[in-house]
């Protein structure tokens, strides 16, 4: 029981480091918080215009999540690794350095799953890409493939972790609850444009 309260501490203090806020800080662009969706994550720091910057973001809130699952899965085991996901897609969304406000949870997802199951992630990501070159939201890419990832770890035969993966993806849905009234509203922005 230590070790699984320990994988969820260290998946949360990884998970609640906000790339996005840090590097476009150190970057010295404009406040993520007062343009586009108002949001942390990767999709809002392109709306800065630093393409380098929204991939640096992607990349460092996955791989927080990809390192929390493989230390606590190193010590703990499999169950350990599955509550440092669990506990870093929770440091993301509800971070205590942010008065709990935090992001929505997309690159994190993907980090912990390929920590834990990598050809999830590649299917994550695919249903993503072609979600957006077909449709060119951020929000509805992220949605389609969170909606089915939890189904093909079930058909994997990975019941556990699709257990894991539904409750992510219910948190997802809920944090992204403001795009999907855009969606139906026709006035969420595009991939591209900076609104
Ligand atoms: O990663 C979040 C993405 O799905 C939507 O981001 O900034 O358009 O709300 P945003």
């Amino acid at each position: 029981i230590l070790i699984d309260i320990a994988a969820l501490l260290i998946g949360y203090l990884l998970g609640s480091i906000p790339f996005g806020l840090i590097l476009t800080r150190l970057a010295g662009t404009q406040d993520l918080r007062s343009i586009g969706s108002g949001n942390i994550g990767a999709t809002n720091v392109l709306r800065t215009g630093r393409k380098g910057l929204a991939a640096a973001t992607l990349l460092g809130d996955a791989l927080k999540g990809t390192v929390a699952v493989l230390i606590a899965g190193a010590f703990g085991g499999p169950e350990a690794a599955m509550l440092a996901a669990l506990g870093a897609f929770l440091g993301h969304l509800f971070p205590v350095w942010l008065k709990f406000k935090g992001g929505k949870g997309v690159a994190v997802y993907i980090g912990v799953l390929l920590g834990l199951f990598w050809p999830g992630a590649i299917v994550f990501c695919v249903l993503w890409l072609a979600t957006a070159f077909t449709a060119r939201y951020s929000s509805l890419s992220a949605l389609v493939a969170a909606f089915i990832t939890p189904i093909f770890l079930w058909w994997f035969g990975h019941l556990q972790m699709a257990s894991l993966f539904a409750i992510l993806t219910l948190l997802l849905f809920w944090m992204h609850r403001d795009n999907i009234k855009r969606l139906m509203a026709g006035t969420e922005g595009k991939i591209g444009e900076k609104k």
